[in-house]
């Protein structure tokens, strides 16, 4: 198993599940329509609760899509070989989907259309953890003997998708555009209705209360760690071993359970520098 990245424009990709001309066909000639839905966020940020939550807003709140469907063909990913072609597949009218992408990389055709999309931040502290746990159990990357090391790789951008920096800094460059939506993880936790409401009016959908509710339960971490067609358990076992659990913790400010205090204090030393300029009330790093 092929456990080293792909560089393209500096940045690293799993070989294991990318290809150059896909993320060249990404970036060059992938045609973004106006009535698009994007999710993008920087790995391990929400992404998936993300999608839940769409699909189930676009489904008044009833979950036989996300119960008969998985979530990797629900919201393609527009960088990874299946995704283009799930795309490709998909029927007219508006599409789901979903990258990673950092936004040098991202497809031209999105800056001049009016797709609407929404990007997700977290924590970086939070999103360390969970990408160390999550990597270090699947087969997609090459494996950090120690959280440690993996923390030096996060801090380096020499993890899958580079630096969690440069993409929060590009992505954020967006945010007063009237078809980005900017939500943290934090904010989503801590006020999932409000936020949800926040997003529907994004969207120009309207849901009425009891349709509200049930984008709530069938969204939440318990559902979704139940739900097969979104905790990871099809997916492929020879990049996924069993085990691998997309539900993880879902919690805000895990990392105090896992980083020490010295490295929690060099982080955020590393974070106010690169971050310098960045309003903090949009994203705290506690
Ligand atoms: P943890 O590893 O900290 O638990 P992504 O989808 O971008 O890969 O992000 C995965 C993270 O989102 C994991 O974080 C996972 O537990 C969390 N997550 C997934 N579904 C969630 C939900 N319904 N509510 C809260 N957190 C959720």
């Amino acid at each position: 198993m092929a456990e080293d990245y792909l560089w393209y424009a500096g940045i690293p990709f799993p070989a294991t599940l990318y290809k150059t001309e896909g993320i060249k066909a990404a970036h060059e000639k992938f045609v973004v329509k106006d009535e698009d839905i994007i999710t993008v966020t920087y790995p391990k940020s929400g992404t998936h609760w993300m999608i839940e939550i769409l699909c189930l807003i676009l489904n008044k709140g009833d979950p036989e899509w996300i119960r008969s469907v998985p979530i990797w063909d629900r919201f393609p990913w527009i960088e990874m070989e299946w995704g283009s072609r799930r795309i490709r597949d998909m029927k007219e009218g508006p599409r789901q989907l979903t990258s990673h992408l950092p936004i040098q990389l991202f497809p031209k055709s999105f800056f001049t259309s009016k797709a609407k999309l929404i990007y997700v931040i977290r924590n970086p502290k939070d999103v360390l953890v969970s990408g160390y746990y999550f990597y270090s159990q699947s087969k997609i990357m090459k494996h950090p003997e120690s959280l440690q090391q993996y923390y030096e790789w996060f801090i380096q951008g020499n993890v899958q998708y580079g630096s969690w920096f440069a993409h929060v800094l590009g992505w954020m460059s967006m945010r007063e555009r009237e078809n980005v939506l900017v939500l943290s993880y934090e904010a989503l936790k801590k006020d999932t209705r409000s936020t949800v409401k926040r997003i529907c009016q994004f969207l120009g959908k309207k849901l009425e209360p009891q349709e509200l509710d049930l984008v709530l339960e069938n969204s939440s971490f318990q559902a979704m760690k139940e739900n097969k067609m979104s905790n990871f358990s099809l997916m492929d076992r020879s990049y996924f071993p069993a085990g691998v659990e997309m539900t993880r913790r879902g919690m805000v400010g895990d990392w105090k359970n896992h980083l020490t205090i010295a490295q929690a204090e060099a982080f955020d030393k590393i974070f106010r520098e690169k971050m310098a300029g960045f309003p903090p009330e949009l994203l705290p790093c506690d």
